[in-house]
C-alpha cells in the first residue's frame, strides 16, 4: 500500500524550488484569468501548503480558508501571513474534510497540485461540492497524465496525472454539471515537460 508523503519534511525547503513558485503564479494568473473573482467572496485552498498560490488569490478575495494536512506546510503558511499582515487568510489542519460536515460555505474551493495525493478522490469532490454556496465553482489545477517520472519520490502518488476526461469524469461523478478542463502551463524538469490541466467546474 502506498503510504502518505512526508510534507513536514520539506516544509522549510519547499519554496526555494523555482519551479514550484513559477507554477504557483501561473496558476492564480488562470484562475485570475478563468473567474470573476470578487471581494465579496469566501474561499478555500485545499492542499495550500506553505500558501504559494493561496497568497496569490487573498488580494482578489474576502477571505480563504487555507487547509492541510501537514503542520510542517502550515506553520510555513502562518509564518508569512504574520510576516506580511495578511487579513484574510485563516489555516486549519485537517486531513479529513469530507469525514467532518462543516456549516461553512464556500464561493470557491482550490485545490492545486494536491489532488494526485488523494487515494480515493470521488468523496472528497462531493465534498468540496457541498461546501459550496449554489452556483460557486470548484477550481483543480494538476498534472495531466503522465508516465510516473514526475515524481522522483513515488510515495504518497496515488495518481500519475489525469486525462481530460478523466478528470471531468471524476467531477461529474462528484456532482458538478458545467465543467470545462483546459491546459494551464508545462512544468520543465530537465529535459522533461510535464503539462499542467485546469479543470473549472460550477456547483
Ligand atoms: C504538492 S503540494 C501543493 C501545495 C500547494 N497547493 C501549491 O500548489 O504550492 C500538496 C499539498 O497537499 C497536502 N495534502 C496531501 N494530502 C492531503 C490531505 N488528505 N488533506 C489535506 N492536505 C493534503 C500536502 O500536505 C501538501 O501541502
Amino acid at each position: 500500500m502506498n503510504k502518505q508523503r512526508d510534507f513536514d519534511a520539506v516544509a522549510a525547503s519547499w519554496d526555494e524550488e523555482p519551479r514550484r513558485v513559477k507554477l504557483a503564479g501561473e496558476i492564480a494568473d488562470a484562475i485570475r484569468g478563468g473567474l470573476p473573482l470578487s471581494a465579496e467572496w469566501e474561499a478555500m485552498d485545499f492542499g495550500c501548503g506553505t500558501g504559494l498560490v493561496t497568497l496569490r488569490l487573498a488580494p482578489y478575495l474576502r477571505s480563504i480558508l487555507a487547509v492541510d494536512s501537514s503542520r510542517g506546510m502550515l506553520d510555513r503558511l502562518d509564518a508569512k501571513i504574520l510576516a506580511a499582515g495578511v487579513p484574510n487568510i485563516r489555516t486549519l489542519m485537517t486531513e479529513q474534510l469530507f469525514e467532518k460536515p462543516s456549516a461553512a460555505r464556500f464561493h470557491l474551493i482550490t485545490s492545486a497540485m494536491t489532488l494526485h495525493h488523494i487515494q480515493e478522490i470521488v468523496p472528497l469532490l462531493r465534498s468540496f461540492h457541498a461546501l459550496l454556496h449554489p452556483g460557486g465553482y470548484v477550481v483543480l489545477p494538476d498534472l495531466e497524465a503522465e508516465d510516473g517520472t514526475f515524481h522522483e519520490d513515488p510515495t504518497g502518488v496515488f495518481h500519475h496525472g489525469f486525462s481530460r476526461e478523466g478528470l471531468a469524469e471524476l467531477l461529474r461523478q462528484a456532482g458538478f454539471s458545467s465543467i470545462a478542463v483546459s491546459s494551464v502551463t508545462e512544468i520543465t524538469k530537465g529535459e522533461r515537460r510535464f503539462p499542467v490541466l485546469l479543470a473549472i467546474a460550477a456547483e
